[in-house]
């Protein structure tokens, strides 16, 4: 590595600039084009663009990892691709090549090589975004596109670290059914700006959902998917179309399923359910497995095994990123390395 001047022992969720970004267009005539590796800045955008005015865009998040032989690691980086694909259909968005899409992430992680933090230090989070950049008036599809791969080195998500967090209940709602909350738009999160910033003025880390139909059923946390653990049993709420289908998410259910041999019930689960759990945490890229420690509901903190971090949680937390940086025998084939030899070059 060499010095990019960076504090790897104070890193946060920030964004700093890096080195190079993956840009690759798509015209009606071309379809998406090879693609190249540019420096990292500003581009030009016309302020009829769709994505201004409609917001016709959709983002991934993904982490790279520096293992401590070294190697640079991916985790199941070809199902972000097909996640991005499946929400590029819901958008009327010319789908892009998941196959492609790992290639190209490859690619920018490795000219950006040396901000990836040492090993242990952090990670270098990953920021597909792929965009209707063409001008429109009428709401309808953009007439062309902009992806683009960017990266931060970064931190914890939360400044608590793997320590538990309060949530709230809030009474907003994230996503109705049949809408959008079961794909990474980016409109979803324009909303979820607000009741974040009702509950953190309360001193709590961050919201919790309930469902939009009822208003009793759970959703999923601000950023991140919703686990519980109930008379040792493992319970997330089922995907209705209306929850993100977390990576995190479906690699947690694996590993306790698989590793821990505990059963696991994908279902609707109501908030009275969950003020029994012994264990709440909640995932995602960003958020790895974060433990909960206290929830609001109705005016009282529910707190969870006296605020302290359970030994499920701390099970799928050691397994999952033991797995994640090639310190645990990867059996479901998940990590995907960054070939040492890989040449990437910038182009302007
Ligand atoms: C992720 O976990 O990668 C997310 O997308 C959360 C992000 C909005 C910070």
């Amino acid at each position: 590595m060499t010095d990019v001047n960076i504090d790897w022992d104070n890193l946060g969720f920030d964004f700093m600039p890096t080195k190079g970004m993956f840009l690759s267009k798509w015209e009606e005539k071309t379809g998406w084009d090879e693609g190249k590796v540019v420096p990292f800045g500003n581009f030009e955008i016309s302020p009829a663009a769709c994505v201004l005015n409609y917001g016709q865009g959709i983002f991934e998040g993904m982490k790279a990892l520096r293992t401590k032989a070294n190697k640079l690691v991916l985790f199941r980086p070809l199902d972000n691709g097909k996640r991005l694909k499946a929400g590029c259909e819901r958008l009327l968005i010319p789908p892009y090549d998941p196959k492609k899409f790992v290639d190209d992430v490859k690619k920018v992680v490795k000219i950006n090589e040396d901000y990836i933090p040492p090993y242990g230090k952090g990670a270098l989070y990953i920021r597909p975004v792929l965009w209707g950049t063409g001008p429109i008036l009428g709401v309808a599809p953009a007439p062309s596109y902009t992806f683009i791969i960017f990266v931060v080195p970064v931190g914890p998500y939360y400044k608590e670290g793997f320590n538990p967090i309060k949530l709230a209940i809030t009474e907003f709602h994230r996503a109705a059914p049949k809408g959008t909350g079961g794909i990474k738009t980016i409109c979803n999160y324009a909303g979820s700006m607000l009741p974040a910033k009702k509950v953190k003025e309360k001193g709590y880390n961050q919201e919790l959902y309930l469902d939009a139909a009822n208003g009793k059923y759970i959703e999923e946390v601000g950023t991140a998917n919703f686990f519980c653990v109930v008379n040792n049993v493992l319970m997330t709420p089922r995907l209705t179309g209306s929850i993100l289908p977390g990576n995190t998410r479906a690699s947690i259910i694996d590993i306790a399923k698989k590793k821990l041999k505990m059963k696991v019930e994908e279902r609707d689960i109501t908030i009275d359910e969950v003020l029994k759990a012994s264990e709440v945490f909640c995932s995602g890229t960003a958020a790895v497995v974060t433990p909960i420690g206290s929830l609001l509901y109705k005016g009282k903190d529910h707190v969870f095994n006296d605020f302290k971090v359970g030994s499920v949680t701390q099970k799928l937390y050691d397994l999952l990123t033991k797995i994640q940086l090639q310190e645990e025998e990867d059996i479901f084939g998940w990590v995907v390395e960054v070939e040492p030899d890989l040449v990437v070059k910038i182009q302007t």
